[in-house]
């Protein structure tokens, strides 16, 4: 499989940083894009995997790495923007015990997610079509919640992570990431959303970070 590359040009990856600052300092204005961004990636997730190698060990580097970072055994783990699920059953596996929930805003990215588990008789992994501004989620709801390449909406993430829970956001590409957040906006965030234990690397050519919730639930 070939290392995780993206085809992006500068003006995609201008656009997709836009994108991602607006929608974390302004998450109340994703309404006015939110449709759109969906109905691009319908139209990129025709092969997605093949095209940008997601699942393979360059893609996952900085999701593992970060959660090496956090040391956590999650019960419910929940994973934003996650396209095709390659992120989220690695999840699955890394929890062989948890119950694990792919979201993403393109239904046609859901389908081709849905496709890798077929029924699930246990109901362990299940994805479906959500917006991580407005998740269908109650408080509390989850132990983990990780996002790989993805715009951050860090006031719903506080809403649905217990106090004590772990946060990744990682990149793959690390600057070269259309959807990405620049680090010292991401640290700024957590602080003010309540997040402490702030850790960020690189990992393959990628970036992470991660925090935890503050509280101990
Ligand atoms: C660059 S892709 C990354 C997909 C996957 N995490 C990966 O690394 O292969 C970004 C994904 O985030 C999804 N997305 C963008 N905004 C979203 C939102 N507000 N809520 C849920 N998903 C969103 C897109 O539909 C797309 O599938």
């Amino acid at each position: 499989m070939p290392e995780y590359r993206s085809a992006a040009d500068r003006k995609t990856i201008l656009v997709g940083k836009t994108i991602c600052r607006l929608a974390a300092v302004a998450p109340w204005a994703w309404p006015l894009i939110g449709k759109s961004v969906g109905r691009f990636f319908d139209r990129a997730a025709a092969g997605w995997d093949e095209r940008t190698a997601a699942g393979s060990a360059g893609h996952l580097a900085t999701l593992a790495a970060g959660l090496d970072s956090l040391e956590v055994k999650p019960e419910r783990v929940l994973d934003l923007g996650c396209g095709t699920g390659a992120g989220t059953l690695f999840l699955a596996r890394e929890f062989p015990r948890a119950g694990i929930r792919g979201v993403d805003l393109s239904e046609s990215m859901i389908s081709q997610a849905q496709a890798k588990i077929g029924l699930d008789p246990e109901g362990r992994v299940s994805f479906r079509v959500g917006d991580a501004s407005k998740l269908p989620f109650g408080e509390d709801s989850f132990d983990l919640v990780t996002q790989v390449n993805m715009p951050v909406f860090f006031g719903e993430i506080a809403r649905v992570l217990r106090p004590g829970g772990g946060l990744i956001i990682a990149t793959s590409l690390g600057e070269q990431t259309p959807f990405s957040t620049p680090e010292r906006l991401i640290r700024r965030k957590l602080a003010s959303h309540g997040f402490g234990e702030l850790n960020s690397g690189a990992a393959g050519e990628g970036t992470w970070v991660s925090a935890k919730l503050e509280g101990s639930g």
